[in-house]
């Protein structure tokens, strides 16, 4: 998969992308990334990236020219067709599912805005894809979009290992992950299930099932 970063601040992404998972995928050449900052597409002495909204209020919006001209200009580094990304508090949740869509794609363009907005006309031509990571308000698109490579990268094929297995973990059933436990089988008065230690895998698997359900409801509740 192709992975192309519009943004004002590259430098954020470099410990994320030189890191853990992504790092391996893109050392095994199933992921490769392009940081493009926006501000090289400016034309003004100053590099203005943004401006004062129409209508008046408070607040930057970011100006449309260097975002299309960034966006055209990255499309044709390759000739494989992007789908376009925006990272924006008023986009569509990013859940598991959505995670998997972007997952089958062969490249994301990934446009990350800062200040309060983007200009209008951003959305009205660029026609992204608009992907938010929650509701509460962070400061700018990168740390979201940051997130979202992280979830979709993970679940390009050959990517984990075989025994990193997605089948097993959190929403891949619409539950909660069952809790787990490692050496020692005591440690500071808290015991390990005795049934984890039975070797009755059909228990075992069963008792994993129902702490997962409970885990579930207890902690989700309705949404679930
Ligand atoms: Cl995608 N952007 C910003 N600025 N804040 C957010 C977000 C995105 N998702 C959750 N909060």
């Amino acid at each position: 998969m192709e992975i192309d970063v519009l943004t004002l601040f590259p430098e954020m992404f470099a410990p994320v992308l030189a890191t853990s998972i992504v790092k391996i995928a893109q050392e095994k050449h199933l992921a490769s990334f392009r940081l493009v900052n926006i501000r090289d597409f400016t034309g003004d002495r100053h590099r203005t990236v943004d401006d004062r909204p129409f209508g008046g209020g408070p607040g930057m919006v970011m100006k449309p020219e260097p975002v299309f001209d960034a966006v055209e200009h990255t499309e044709a580094l390759s000739e494989t067709p992007a789908t376009r990304v925006l990272l924006t508090p008023q986009g569509e949740r990013l859940t598991q599912a959505l995670a998997k869509e972007f997952a089958d794609e062969p490249r994301l363009l990934l446009i990350c805005g800062h200040y309060e907005g983007f200009d209008e006309r951003i959305r009205l031509g660029l026609k992204p894809r608009e992907v938010s990571i929650g509701d509460y308000v962070l400061t700018g698109g990168e740390l979201p979009a940051m997130v979202l490579i992280d979830a979709v990268v993970r679940l390009i094929p050959g990517v984990l290992g075989a025994e990193d297995s997605l089948s097993e973990e959190s929403f891949s059933k619409g539950l909660l992950e069952y809790p787990h436990y490692t050496r020692p089988r005591a440690y500071r008065g808290m015991d390990v299930p005795e049934v984890l230690l039975s070797g009755n895998h059909e228990e075992i698997r069963r008792w994993r099932e129902q702490e997962a359900k409970k885990r579930t409801d207890e902690r989700r509740g309705l949404e679930n």
